[in-house]
Protein backbone atom coordinates (compact mmCIF):
# COMPACT_ATOMS: atom_id res chain seq x y z
CA UNK A 1 0.00 0.00 0.00
CA UNK A 2 0.85 4.01 -0.47
CA UNK A 3 2.06 4.34 2.95
CA UNK A 4 4.92 1.49 2.53
CA UNK A 5 6.00 1.86 -0.31
CA UNK A 6 9.32 0.45 -0.69
CA UNK A 7 12.37 2.19 -2.53
CA UNK A 8 11.97 -0.72 -5.18
CA UNK A 9 7.99 0.54 -5.56
CA UNK A 10 9.35 3.94 -5.89
CA UNK A 11 12.39 2.96 -8.54
CA UNK A 12 9.38 0.99 -10.75
CA UNK A 13 6.84 4.46 -10.26
CA UNK A 14 9.48 6.75 -11.51
CA UNK A 15 10.66 4.61 -14.57
CA UNK A 16 7.08 4.48 -15.08
CA UNK A 17 6.82 8.38 -15.20
CA UNK A 18 9.89 8.18 -17.24
CA UNK A 19 9.32 6.13 -20.33
CA UNK A 20 5.68 7.42 -20.69
CA UNK A 21 6.73 11.22 -20.34
CA UNK A 22 9.34 10.54 -22.85
CA UNK A 23 6.86 8.41 -25.19
CA UNK A 24 3.85 11.29 -25.48
CA UNK A 25 6.45 13.33 -25.81
CA UNK A 26 7.71 12.35 -29.06
CA UNK A 27 4.22 11.56 -30.18
CA UNK A 28 3.42 15.42 -29.91
CA UNK A 29 6.63 16.60 -31.84
CA UNK A 30 6.95 13.41 -34.45
CA UNK A 31 2.83 13.53 -35.26
CA UNK A 32 2.17 17.32 -34.73
CA UNK A 33 0.11 18.37 -38.01
CA UNK A 34 1.92 21.06 -40.09
CA UNK A 35 -0.95 23.18 -39.83
CA UNK A 36 -2.46 22.63 -35.80
CA UNK A 37 -5.28 23.86 -35.49
CA UNK A 38 -7.61 24.48 -32.36
CA UNK A 39 -9.50 21.83 -31.70
CA UNK A 40 -11.71 22.69 -28.94
CA UNK A 41 -11.61 25.57 -25.96
CA UNK A 42 -12.36 24.93 -22.80
CA UNK A 43 -12.75 27.59 -19.73
CA UNK A 44 -12.36 30.54 -22.19
CA UNK A 45 -11.51 31.34 -25.80
CA UNK A 46 -8.04 31.59 -25.13
CA UNK A 47 -7.78 27.74 -23.05
CA UNK A 48 -7.33 25.81 -25.99
CA UNK A 49 -6.89 22.01 -27.02
CA UNK A 50 -5.50 20.54 -30.14
CA UNK A 51 -6.02 17.12 -31.41
CA UNK A 52 -2.33 16.41 -29.91
CA UNK A 53 -3.49 17.01 -26.37
CA UNK A 54 -6.14 14.35 -26.72
CA UNK A 55 -3.80 11.75 -28.51
CA UNK A 56 -0.72 12.09 -25.91
CA UNK A 57 -3.34 11.83 -23.01
CA UNK A 58 -4.88 8.80 -24.45
CA UNK A 59 -1.53 7.38 -25.53
CA UNK A 60 -0.47 8.24 -21.37
CA UNK A 61 -3.87 6.37 -20.44
CA UNK A 62 -4.01 3.15 -22.36
CA UNK A 63 -0.52 2.43 -21.19
CA UNK A 64 -1.09 2.79 -17.80
CA UNK A 65 -4.38 0.87 -17.81
CA UNK A 66 -2.09 -1.98 -19.40
CA UNK A 67 0.81 -1.58 -17.39
CA UNK A 68 -1.47 -0.81 -13.61
CA UNK A 69 -4.46 -1.80 -13.76
CA UNK A 70 -5.48 -1.22 -10.31
CA UNK A 71 -4.18 2.62 -10.31
CA UNK A 72 -6.30 5.34 -10.68
CA UNK A 73 -5.70 8.18 -13.45
CA UNK A 74 -6.28 12.14 -13.74
CA UNK A 75 -5.55 13.89 -16.79
CA UNK A 76 -6.06 17.05 -18.27
CA UNK A 77 -8.34 16.19 -20.91
CA UNK A 78 -10.97 14.46 -18.79
CA UNK A 79 -9.39 10.97 -17.97
CA UNK A 80 -10.31 10.24 -14.75
CA UNK A 81 -10.19 6.68 -13.57
CA UNK A 82 -10.68 5.50 -9.80
CA UNK A 83 -7.43 3.88 -7.75
CA UNK A 84 -7.77 0.63 -6.40
CA UNK A 85 -4.93 0.40 -5.42
CA UNK A 86 -4.26 4.27 -3.80
CA UNK A 87 -1.81 5.17 -6.59
CA UNK A 88 -3.50 7.63 -9.15
CA UNK A 89 -1.65 8.66 -11.95
CA UNK A 90 -1.72 12.69 -12.74
CA UNK A 91 -0.84 13.01 -16.45
CA UNK A 92 -0.40 16.66 -18.20
CA UNK A 93 -0.67 15.67 -21.59
CA UNK A 94 0.95 18.79 -23.23
CA UNK A 95 1.37 21.25 -20.44
CA UNK A 96 2.24 25.02 -22.42
CA UNK A 97 -0.49 23.94 -25.22
CA UNK A 98 -0.33 28.02 -26.43
CA UNK A 99 3.30 27.29 -26.71
CA UNK A 100 3.20 24.58 -28.79
CA UNK A 101 0.28 25.96 -30.83
CA UNK A 102 2.33 28.68 -31.96
CA UNK A 103 5.51 26.35 -32.15
CA UNK A 104 7.03 27.91 -29.31
CA UNK A 105 9.44 25.17 -28.03
CA UNK A 106 8.83 25.30 -24.24
CA UNK A 107 5.70 22.81 -24.02
CA UNK A 108 6.30 19.62 -22.04
CA UNK A 109 4.41 15.87 -21.04
CA UNK A 110 4.01 15.41 -17.29
CA UNK A 111 3.38 12.23 -15.19
CA UNK A 112 3.29 11.60 -11.95
CA UNK A 113 2.24 9.33 -9.57
CA UNK A 114 0.31 10.48 -6.08
CA UNK A 115 -1.03 8.65 -3.12
CA UNK A 116 -3.95 10.05 -1.76
CA UNK A 117 -7.37 11.28 -3.32
CA UNK A 118 -6.51 13.45 -6.03
CA UNK A 119 -9.64 15.56 -5.45
CA UNK A 120 -8.85 16.45 -1.49
CA UNK A 121 -5.17 15.84 -0.30
CA UNK A 122 -2.68 13.97 -2.37
CA UNK A 123 1.18 13.84 -2.40
CA UNK A 124 3.60 12.77 -5.37
CA UNK A 125 6.12 10.46 -5.36
CA UNK A 126 7.44 10.18 -8.27
CA UNK A 127 7.65 12.33 -11.22
CA UNK A 128 9.02 13.20 -14.74
CA UNK A 129 8.55 16.77 -16.88
CA UNK A 130 9.78 15.83 -20.35
CA UNK A 131 10.61 18.84 -22.82
CA UNK A 132 10.64 16.82 -26.36
CA UNK A 133 11.89 19.82 -28.65
CA UNK A 134 15.07 20.13 -26.26
CA UNK A 135 15.30 16.56 -25.11
CA UNK A 136 15.33 17.50 -21.50
CA UNK A 137 13.85 15.10 -18.99
CA UNK A 138 13.24 15.89 -15.47
CA UNK A 139 12.77 13.15 -12.78
CA UNK A 140 12.42 12.49 -8.69
CA UNK A 141 11.00 9.72 -6.70
CA UNK A 142 10.37 10.56 -2.82
CA UNK A 143 13.46 10.41 -0.77
CA UNK A 144 15.75 9.69 -3.97
CA UNK A 145 16.86 13.69 -5.05
CA UNK A 146 16.26 15.27 -8.50
CA UNK A 147 17.90 14.40 -11.59
CA UNK A 148 17.98 15.74 -15.47
CA UNK A 149 18.83 13.78 -18.23
CA UNK A 150 19.47 14.79 -21.75
CA UNK A 151 18.67 12.45 -24.55
CA UNK A 152 20.18 12.47 -27.92
CA UNK A 153 23.83 12.35 -28.81
CA UNK A 154 25.10 14.49 -25.65
CA UNK A 155 22.89 12.13 -23.05
CA UNK A 156 24.39 13.04 -19.41
CA UNK A 157 22.15 12.84 -16.39
CA UNK A 158 23.41 15.38 -13.59
CA UNK A 159 21.77 16.03 -10.40
CA UNK A 160 19.25 19.49 -9.57
CA UNK A 161 19.65 21.84 -6.45
CA UNK A 162 17.88 25.06 -6.35
CA UNK A 163 19.37 28.36 -6.28
CA UNK A 164 21.81 29.21 -3.54
CA UNK A 165 20.13 33.42 -3.72
CA UNK A 166 19.01 34.48 -0.32
CA UNK A 167 17.89 37.76 -2.01
CA UNK A 168 14.30 38.45 -2.97
CA UNK A 169 15.78 41.70 -4.63
CA UNK A 170 18.09 39.45 -6.97
CA UNK A 171 15.93 36.90 -7.88
CA UNK A 172 14.81 35.84 -11.11
CA UNK A 173 11.25 35.15 -10.40
CA UNK A 174 8.93 33.12 -12.75
CA UNK A 175 5.59 32.92 -12.80
CA UNK A 176 2.22 32.36 -14.97
CA UNK A 177 -1.57 33.47 -15.70
CA UNK A 178 -4.78 31.61 -15.70
CA UNK A 179 -6.97 31.90 -18.66
CA UNK A 180 -9.75 33.51 -17.02
CA UNK A 181 -9.99 37.28 -18.21
CA UNK A 182 -10.93 38.56 -14.38
CA UNK A 183 -8.63 36.62 -12.71
CA UNK A 184 -5.44 37.59 -15.23
CA UNK A 185 -6.59 41.54 -14.21
CA UNK A 186 -6.05 40.37 -10.49
CA UNK A 187 -2.77 38.53 -11.38
CA UNK A 188 -1.50 41.47 -13.35
CA UNK A 189 -2.35 43.79 -10.34
CA UNK A 190 -0.77 41.53 -8.15
CA UNK A 191 2.59 41.60 -10.31
CA UNK A 192 2.92 45.29 -10.16
CA UNK A 193 3.67 44.62 -6.21
CA UNK A 194 6.10 41.78 -7.06
CA UNK A 195 7.62 43.26 -10.29
CA UNK A 196 9.67 45.94 -8.30
CA UNK A 197 10.93 43.56 -5.37
CA UNK A 198 12.65 41.22 -7.68
CA UNK A 199 15.51 40.92 -10.50
CA UNK A 200 12.70 40.65 -12.66
CA UNK A 201 9.93 38.35 -13.92
CA UNK A 202 9.93 35.34 -16.61
CA UNK A 203 6.48 33.97 -18.08
CA UNK A 204 7.35 30.95 -19.99
CA UNK A 205 3.88 29.04 -20.52
CA UNK A 206 4.50 25.80 -18.89
CA UNK A 207 4.26 25.35 -14.88
CA UNK A 208 5.74 22.34 -15.31
CA UNK A 209 8.76 23.37 -16.78
CA UNK A 210 8.92 26.64 -14.62
CA UNK A 211 9.28 24.11 -11.74
CA UNK A 212 11.25 22.33 -13.32
CA UNK A 213 13.67 25.53 -14.05
CA UNK A 214 13.44 26.36 -10.20
CA UNK A 215 14.57 22.73 -9.59
CA UNK A 216 17.92 23.75 -11.52
CA UNK A 217 18.15 27.06 -10.24
CA UNK A 218 17.75 28.96 -13.61
CA UNK A 219 14.52 30.32 -11.73
CA UNK A 220 15.30 31.29 -8.29
CA UNK A 221 11.63 31.33 -7.24
CA UNK A 222 8.04 30.84 -8.70
CA UNK A 223 4.81 31.64 -7.89
CA UNK A 224 1.20 31.22 -9.82
CA UNK A 225 -2.32 30.91 -8.90
CA UNK A 226 -4.92 29.13 -10.24
CA UNK A 227 -2.93 25.83 -11.20
CA UNK A 228 -4.14 22.70 -11.19
CA UNK A 229 -3.22 19.29 -9.72
CA UNK A 230 -1.82 17.87 -13.58
CA UNK A 231 0.22 21.35 -13.90
CA UNK A 232 2.78 20.66 -10.90
CA UNK A 233 2.03 17.09 -9.59
CA UNK A 234 5.60 16.15 -11.28
CA UNK A 235 7.34 19.58 -10.85
CA UNK A 236 6.95 20.27 -7.42
CA UNK A 237 8.35 17.09 -6.04
CA UNK A 238 11.10 17.60 -8.52
CA UNK A 239 11.76 20.81 -6.71
CA UNK A 240 11.33 19.41 -3.29
CA UNK A 241 13.89 16.66 -4.29
CA UNK A 242 16.07 19.55 -5.51
CA UNK A 243 16.01 21.01 -1.78
CA UNK A 244 13.60 23.67 -2.23
CA UNK A 245 10.09 24.60 -0.71
CA UNK A 246 6.64 24.05 -2.21
CA UNK A 247 3.96 25.93 -0.49
CA UNK A 248 1.01 28.35 -0.73
CA UNK A 249 -0.89 30.77 0.96
CA UNK A 250 -1.21 27.68 3.93
CA UNK A 251 1.91 24.93 4.15
CA UNK A 252 0.69 23.00 1.17
CA UNK A 253 0.44 24.09 -2.43
CA UNK A 254 -3.64 24.53 -4.04
CA UNK A 255 -5.20 26.12 -6.61
CA UNK A 256 -5.30 29.38 -4.63
CA UNK A 257 -1.59 29.80 -4.56
CA UNK A 258 1.52 27.63 -5.66
CA UNK A 259 5.05 29.25 -4.20
CA UNK A 260 8.38 27.69 -5.14
CA UNK A 261 11.88 27.61 -4.40
CA UNK A 262 15.01 28.32 -1.63
CA UNK A 263 12.91 28.21 1.41
CA UNK A 264 14.18 32.15 2.58
CA UNK A 265 13.03 33.36 -1.27
CA UNK A 266 9.71 31.44 -0.81
CA UNK A 267 8.85 32.99 2.24
CA UNK A 268 9.74 36.38 1.51
CA UNK A 269 7.66 36.22 -1.68
CA UNK A 270 4.85 34.65 0.17
CA UNK A 271 4.90 37.79 2.73
CA UNK A 272 4.96 40.30 -0.95
CA UNK A 273 1.82 38.35 -2.07
CA UNK A 274 0.31 38.32 1.33
CA UNK A 275 0.55 42.64 1.42
CA UNK A 276 -0.22 42.64 -2.48
CA UNK A 277 -3.91 41.26 -1.72
CA UNK A 278 -4.39 43.39 0.95
C1 LIG B 1 -0.97 26.20 -18.46
C2 LIG B 1 0.50 26.47 -18.40
C3 LIG B 1 0.78 27.91 -18.06
C4 LIG B 1 0.12 28.32 -16.77
C5 LIG B 1 -1.37 28.02 -16.82
C6 LIG B 1 -1.60 26.55 -17.14
P1 LIG B 1 -1.73 24.33 -20.21
O1 LIG B 1 -1.25 24.84 -18.73
O2 LIG B 1 1.10 25.65 -17.43
O3 LIG B 1 2.16 28.18 -17.90
O4 LIG B 1 0.34 29.69 -16.57
O5 LIG B 1 -1.87 28.30 -15.52
O6 LIG B 1 -2.99 26.32 -17.22
O7 LIG B 1 -3.10 24.92 -20.44
O8 LIG B 1 -0.73 24.79 -21.18
O9 LIG B 1 -1.77 22.83 -20.05
CA1 LIG C 1 -1.11 22.38 -17.90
Amino acid sequence: MPEDLSLAALGTLETICRELAVLAGELIVRERPAHLGVADTKSSATDVVTVMDRRSEQLLQEHLRQRRPQDGILGEEGASVESASGITWIVDPIDGTVNYLYDIPAYAVSVAACTGDPAGEWESVAGAVFNPVTGELFHARRGGGAFLRTTGAESSVTALFVSGERELGQALTGTGFGYDADKRAQQAQILTHVLPQVRDIRRAGSAALDLCAVAAGRLDVYYESGLNAWDRAAGQLIVTEAGGVVRGAGPQPSRDLTLAGPAVLVEALHDVLRSAAQ
